[in-house]
């Protein structure tokens, strides 16, 4: 499965952008966005913020199905993590749905699984269905996972692809964001069957929205269905001369060696940017994003935030509201100052922040073992704005860089699958860390916890420096050329 521009060459412009002039190049993507294109960025935004959602309102929902259900800490974990679980079977499958189905199936399915899941996690009468609901929103987080960025880079003009696709980071903040508010407005009534629940509205919002969006002339042109494919770029860009735009991708497609298979994906050829998506997918996770993001209400408590309406107060502020913001700067700055500077800068702040908590943990301990905690402690608040300090360095680059880089390293027979690939292991990676973290605090204690965590951050730190090389301003093409055996001169060299 292939995205129709994999180059940002002239030549191969994505349909529907702007007006053509005459003659076999069309010229380069226009600005416009159309009404079908903000169909196209709503299914996008609907995806991204109901996979943030889905993640973020188990926090505030923990309080009210442990008093319900009596769980152990291992029932516990699997409660909150195996929604992460889900996530890895769908983003294996959404591949292999996008490809056969359509991109815009694919969706649809992610939204029937996203309604389904919520409903059966709010009605569940016990832990076992209220796993199954769990797991099935996970599937539907996974699916959208792959599919959602991979229907904006197909449907988005070549200049507004970046954007179309940082709006799906974006997007996953404000879900994260907006389930801690309502966990919030809903915590004082321990309302968790509400929280869990109401993510099945906006899942049967985006089955709709997609039911009447556009399929991607590319995927319609790879099943042989050229016709449709016109009927969609009219549709996308209605008065846009359609035919050298289909001829574009036709000759894109024929370059590309045809479909390809999985077996293709593990080819030595492609072996370094599997392991950088790969190398970036874990190491994204096992720096403890996630941890903090589902048990940010628990880590609160630990530092001193005594009740629960202070908890779930900084959890939204402090994590969830600060976390969309720091995105935005990423938006802002992932082009001008490149991959790289953002990435290492990124996780020097979040190497440091996390030392300085698994300090402050540390003096909180011993405080502790003196007295009762009346409320945070001077430690307690040194831990507050480390995680905060923490959450930014995130936002601006382990959090949209990865998902950046992802998805532009791939060449474009095997993109698809290459992408669900790092993206099941991104989300393998979140199982075990958010699977791990209480049994972790549990083993080891919570200030080597997140020190572990820093150490993470400085294997990262190492292994970027050496190996991931500057893809900023460059085509999808010219980062091909990174791949091929032949001396070349990206920013920093790899060594082979
Ligand atoms: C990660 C998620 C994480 C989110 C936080 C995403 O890039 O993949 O696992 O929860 O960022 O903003």
């Amino acid at each position: 499965m292939d995205h129709p521009v994999s180059s940002g060459s002239p030549k191969q412009t994505l349909p529907g952008s702007t007006r053509l002039s005459p003659g076999p190049t069309p010229p380069p993507a226009g600005q416009t966005i159309t009404p079908w294109l903000m169909v196209v960025l709503v299914v996008v935004l609907f995806s991204g913020g109901l996979f943030g959602y889905d993640q973020g309102v188990i926090s505030g929902a923990l309080h009210g199905i442990k008093a319900r259900f009596s769980l152990s800490p291992l029932i516990v974990e699997v409660v909150t993590s195996w929604v992460t679980l889900g996530a890895l079977f769908g983003a294996l499958g959404g591949g292999e749905l996008a490809d056969r189905l359509g991109r815009k199936r694919a969706v649809l399915i992610a939204g029937a699984l996203f309604t389904l899941g919520s409903l059966v996690q709010s009605l569940a009468p016990d832990t076992v269905i209220l796993v199954a609901g769990r797991l099935t929103v996970g599937a539907g987080v996974g699916v959208a996972a792959v599919a959602a960025p991979l229907y904006a880079a197909e449907l988005a003009p070549t200049s507004l692809r970046g954007r179309f696709v940082s709006a799906y980071q974006l997007a996953i903040t404000v879900g994260i964001f907006l389930a801690y508010l309502v966990d919030g407005w809903l915590s004082k009534s321990d309302s968790w069957r509400l929280m869990l629940g109401a993510s099945a509205v906006p899942g049967l919002l985006l089955f709709v929205v997609a039911l009447v969006a556009p399929e991607s002339p590319r995927w319609l042109m790879k099943m042989n269905r050229r016709a449709d494919a016109a009927t969609q770029i009219q549709k996308i860009r209605p008065g846009v001369d359609f035919k050298p735009r289909l001829d574009a991708i036709e000759t894109a497609l024929r370059e590309e060696s045809g479909r390809a298979s999985w077996g293709d994906v593990f080819r030595r050829e492609w072996r370094r940017p599997l392991l950088i998506g790969i190398g970036l997918a874990v190491f994204q996770q096992i720096t403890g994003i996630n941890a903090i993001i589902y048990y940010a209400d628990q880590i609160f408590a630990a530092a001193g935030f005594i009740s629960q309406s202070s908890q779930t107060t900084v959890t939204t502020w402090a994590i969830g509201g600060v976390n969309v913001v720091a995105t935005l700067i990423a938006i802002a700055y992932i082009d001008r100052l490149g991959r790289r500077k953002l990435l290492l800068a990124g996780l020097i702040g979040m190497g440091a922040s996390l030392a300085v908590v698994g300090i402050a943990f540390r003096l909180i301990a011993k405080a502790a073992a003196g007295a009762a905690s009346t409320g945070p402690s001077g430690a307690g608040i040194v831990t507050l704005f480390a995680l905060v300090a923490f959450i930014i360095c995130f936002a601006f680059s382990m959090g949209p860089v990865t998902w950046t880089v992802i998805n532009e390293i791939f060449p474009g027979h095997i993109r698809g699958r290459a992408v669900a690939v790092a993206t099941a292991v991104n989300w393998g990676s979140a199982f075990l860390v958010s699977q791990s973290f209480l049994s972790l605090i549990g083993a080891i204690g919570i200030s080597w916890t997140f020190g572990l965590f820093a150490l993470f951050c400085g294997a990262a730190w190492i292994w970027i420096f050496y190996r991931v090389p500057e893809t900023k301003g460059q085509s999808l093409e010219q980062i091909q050329q990174l791949w091929k055996p032949e001396p070349h001169a990206p920013d920093r060299p790899i060594p082979s």
